[in-house]
């Protein structure tokens, strides 16, 4: 029996039923799911799985894509053109599919995907009857920011938080009111003793390529670096402020969370450091 799957409004061949490849979902996990054990051809718990996907929905700012009772249409459908008797109905929603970009789109439809598959009942009732196993691990959802995962949703959400304040970027703070880095970005001051500080990368942050290149121009130029944290104060009272990306080379802040930073222009440092960064950039490029 061939599967069907579900795509914004389309019922496909399982093979056949595909999402955009700029789908929000793909490119930051900005979307959530449900799922549904299917009973007898019926859905359990519909109003409390159905509960759960608008407030998820509501909470990241993504459209409702339809009436709970327009979507449990396509669930049960869904369910009756793949034969479930037994088994699980999934709901995928995503912002939608947009020319990529951490912030929201504007007047992107969600993307709507949902699938079925058979469980053999007989084999969760054996299950049950013997009992299972468990195994531990310390939480890390989701912890390693040392991996550039394509789960950005937490990324995306400072970054939009950064595009309602009319900011660029986003700089993320930990427990102790350290900056760890940018939604999308290394963060760097330069103190107020002259001396660049940039947090160290045993910490859990993103071991930028950028960064490491500007690290050794920063050697290079013979100026003195410290990696090591800085906090929120001590960047508001820093000399400099800037952040270093494959999409932003060396980009100076002047100002953050209202405050100004150094004169409130660009400074000399993060302005040199642009300028060697990009000439070693066009020059090593191949
Ligand atoms: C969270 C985060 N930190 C830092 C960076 C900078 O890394 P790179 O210099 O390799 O672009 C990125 C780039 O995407 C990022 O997503």
């Amino acid at each position: 029996m061939s599967r069907v799957g579900y795509v914004n409004g389309v019922y496909r061949p399982h093979g056949e039923a595909v999402v955009h490849i700029e789908d929000r979902g793909f490119q930051f996990a900005d979307g959530v799911y449900e799922v549904w054990s299917v009973m007898d051809g019926r859905l359990a718990d519909f109003d409390g799985h159905m509960a759960r996907l608008h407030r998820c929905l509501t909470e990241l700012g993504i459209e409702i894509p339809m009436s709970a009772a327009a979507l449990g249409v396509v669930l049960k459908e869904t369910v009756r053109r793949n034969r479930v008797r037994d088994g699980l109905v999934y709901l995928q929603v995503t912002r939608g599919t947009a020319s990529r970009d951490h912030a929201f789109p504007v007047d992107v439809a969600p993307t709507v995907v949902v699938t079925a598959k058979r469980l053999d009942p007989a084999k969760g009732r054996r299950a049950a009857g013997n009992g299972v196993a468990a195994i531990t691990r310390p939480d890390i959802r989701w912890g390693r920011c040392d991996i550039k995962t394509v789960g950005l949703l937490p990324n995306v959400l400072a970054k939009q938080a950064a595009r309602e304040s009319g900011a660029y970027e986003c700089l993320l703070v930990d427990e102790l009111g350290l900056i760890t880095e940018g939604s999308s970005t290394n963060a760097w001051i330069v103190d107020e003793h002259g001396k660049l500080r940039t947090r160290d990368t045993q910490a859990n942050i993103l071991r930028g390529v950028t960064r490491a290149a500007v690290l050794k121009l920063i050697e290079a130029e013979g100026l003195e670096l410290e990696e090591r944290a800085f906090s929120v104060e001590e960047a508001k009272r820093a000399r400099e402020l800037f952040v270093t990306a494959a999409s932003a080379f060396v980009m100076p802040l002047i100002s953050l969370d209202g405050a100004r930073i150094g004169d409130g222009t660009p400074g000399p440092v993060a302005t040199r450091l642009r300028e060697v960064y990009l000439e070693q950039a066009r020059r090593e490029a191949i």
